[in-house]
Order: C-alpha cells, then sequence, then structure tokens
C-alpha cells in the first residue's frame, strides 16, 4: 500500500497538496475523497492524463467524465457559462454535491467523450479544493472504483479495486455522503435528474423554483451515458426484499444475509448489515455502499436488502439498490425473479 499518504481533511498538509498537484500537473493520476465518493483524478486538459482514468477503471469509452473546478471563473473556461437564475440557485448550492450538464466550450477536452456537452461541479471538500487550486487545473474525476464496482467510501476502497495502478491515493478518512452528486441538466424552464444523488429533488426544486423532473433510468438512450451500465453491484446475488414477511423467512433460512435498517435488524434473529436507523436516512446512504462490499467478502452465497423510502437522499439509495440489485426482487420463498 506504498501508494496511500494519509492526510487530513480539514486542514490538508501543504507538503502533500503539492506533491499530489505536482502529479496532477505531469499527467498523472490521483485518488481523493469529496464530500459524495472517493474520485480518481486528472488534469481535464490533458488527452494522455485522461485516457488513463478509462483504462485504470476499465471505464467506457463513452462515459464521459465529471469535471471538478473551484469557482464560476473556471467554469467558464470549461462550458457556457451560467445566468440569471439559475446562476443565483447554483451560488447557493456550490460548492456541493450538485453536477450539472453544459454546453462545453471548445477547449478540445476529452473526459466528454465526443459529447458536446459536459458535466462540471463545484466539490465541497477541502482536498479536491486545495488540489484544484494548488494544480491551477480543472480535475476530471469519476468514482475511484473499477467500472460496475460500488463507488468507494474508503481510501483502502480504492486501494482494493485499483491498486497501484493509481500513482497516489489520498486517505482523508470516509467520504461524507457516501453516494455521488446529483447530476442535472437545465431545459425549457425545467430541471431533469439525470441521476439522483447527494442533493435532493426537494432542495432543487425550492432553490431554483423550476419543476423537477426525473430522467427514466431504463431508457435505450439516456441522456446521462453512465446510467445504462451495471453498476454499484456486488459479486455476490443481492435481492429486493418486497416485504418484511418474505425477509425474515429467506434470513432464518440462514442462507441470505440481511441488508437493512436498524429496526428491521432487530426482528431477524441471523447475522445482518446495519445501514442505520430508518429515521437518519444520511447515515443509511454512508453505509449502503460499503455494505455491498461486506456481502462479498461475507460467508454468505446472497444477500437480501429491503426498500427505503424515496424521500430526500432516499432516492437516490433506492436508485442505487435498485441498480444492484439488477431487479432481482424477492416475492416469496421460493420464487425469486
Ligand atoms: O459525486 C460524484 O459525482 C463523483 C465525485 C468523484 O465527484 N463522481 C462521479 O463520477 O460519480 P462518475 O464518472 O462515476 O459519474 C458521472 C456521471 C455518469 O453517469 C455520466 O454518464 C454522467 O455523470 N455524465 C458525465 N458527463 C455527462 C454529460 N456531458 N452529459 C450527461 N451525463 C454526463
Ligand atoms: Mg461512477
Amino acid at each position: 500500500m506504498e501508494n496511500i499518504r494519509r492526510i487530513d481533511p480539514i486542514s490538508p498538509d501543504r507538503e502533500r497538496i503539492r506533491e499530489a498537484a505536482e502529479i496532477i500537473r505531469r499527467g498523472g493520476t490521483v485518488a481523493f475523497p469529496t464530500e459524495t465518493v472517493y474520485g480518481l483524478g486528472a488534469n481535464a486538459l490533458d488527452d494522455e492524463a485522461c485516457k488513463k482514468i478509462f483504462s485504470i477503471k476499465g471505464r467506457q469509452q463513452d462515459n464521459p467524465i465529471i469535471v471538478h473546478i473551484n469557482d464560476f471563473e473556471q467554469l467558464e473556461s470549461v462550458a457556457q457559462g451560467l445566468r440569471g437564475k439559475i446562476r443565483e440557485g447554483f451560488e447557493r448550492v456550490w460548492p456541493g454535491p450538485l453536477t450539472v450538464v453544459l454546453e462545453k466550450k471548445n477547449v478540445g477536452i476529452v473526459p466528454t467523450a465526443g459529447l458536446d456537452t459536459i458535466a462540471v461541479r463545484m466539490p465541497a471538500h477541502r482536498i479536491p479544493q486545495e488540489l484544484i487550486r494548488e494544480s491551477g487545473r480543472p480535475i476530471a474525476a469519476p468514482s475511484a472504483n473499477k467500472s460496475g464496482r460500488p463507488s468507494p467510501v474508503f481510501a483502502s476502497e480504492v486501494f482494493e479495486d485499483l491498486g497501484t495502478k493509481v500513482s497516489l491515493i489520498l486517505d482523508g478518512g470516509p467520504a461524507y455522503f457516501g453516494v455521488e452528486s446529483t447530476v442535472v441538466i437545465f431545459k425549457d424552464g425545467e430541471i431533469m435528474i439525470l441521476r439522483p444523488g447527494a442533493f435532493s429533488a426537494e432542495d432543487l426544486k425550492e432553490i431554483f423554483k423550476m419543476k423537477v423532473k426525473i430522467s427514466g433510468v431504463s431508457s435505450d438512450t439516456p441522456i446521462s451515458p453512465g446510467m445504462k451500465y451495471r453498476h454499484y453491484a456486488p459479486e455476490k446475488e443481492l435481492y429486493l426484499g418486497i416485504s418484511e414477511e418474505t425477509i425474515l423467512e429467506e434470513c432464518k433460512r440462514g442462507d441470505a444475509l440481511f441488508i437493512g435498517s436498524a429496526e428491521t435488524a432487530k426482528k431477524i434473529n441471523s447475522e445482518s448489515i446495519v445501514l442505520g436507523s430508518r429515521k437518519d436516512l444520511y447515515e443509511v446512504a454512508k453505509n449502503l455502499f460499503p455494505s455491498f462490499r461486506k456481502l462479498d467478502k461475507s460467508r454468505y452465497s446472497r444477500g437480501v436488502i429491503e426498500g427505503f423510502e424515496e424521500k430526500g437522499i432516499g432516492l437516490a439509495i433506492m436508485n442505487r439498490i435498485i441498480k444492484a440489485t439488477g431487479g432481482r426482487k424477492l416475492q416469496n420463498n421460493e420464487k425469486r425473479e
């Protein structure tokens, strides 16, 4: 683990940041925590550097990468700027876990996979902020997992997936939310959510005072290319338990590991992975991706996860659960679909 370095997430060590920024400027890759999940970063304006991200992750070439910026001036160096009411909204929410798809400026940025749009966000975490500032570059960074695997919440999970293929992994402790940013596009006076995430649909509506629509994930030609791939998935089979009865029945037999709320876990007399209380969906979100990795390391051949209310961050939680189960549901004892 010689490529992992500890760093304080609140007041990051200058020397360490300089070392990481130097790698970015020279066309290398650095993994770092953000307020959502860990990202695998490279200089967004360097073709060859961005190609490394795709090969390290095993990512499909047609899946564009989010570009991280520090201020509105830097935003305008890569994308058409934000105006009026939308700009005012972003002045309130940024830095934060909201990504916006904009028309791209003609600067030949590779991570956009040939699209004429670019996804941009301003992270609310000192480490990427300092890294962008010190390197003087916008940083392209997808989640730092192997393609298809759950996004990493801990530096050790980045190492588990990418090992020493990354030049440097900055270990700043756990990412804060545990789910990725919300990806949106503004169109015809409405907001379309392309990927639900840490920023809630309710807050979008409240801040931008616009109608919020959620794009269909199953569409054949999704606007957000990443949504069409199987994602966030454990290697073991995972089922969504439709009712508490079927979950209890399945887990009593002892061959499935329960993943869910503290409230339901109490009723199950077998081993389980507790995500948190139903009353604290932020806690549940933080523990979700790590629970998929725990399932893979457990002695169980499959897992049963319960559903959560699609309110606030719950919408992102359910989106990730459904992707992780690949649509498998547990209807009754024998019937699995
Ligand atoms: O929280 C996050 O967003 C994390 C941290 C590291 O910032 N990053 C992240 O990136 O989750 P990634 O690459 O794993 O997911 C980016 C998503 C994908 O679904 C991708 O298809 C979509 O954003 N996306 C990127 N550029 C796009 C574009 N120009 N148009 C539409 N969707 C885009
Ligand atoms: Mg990802």
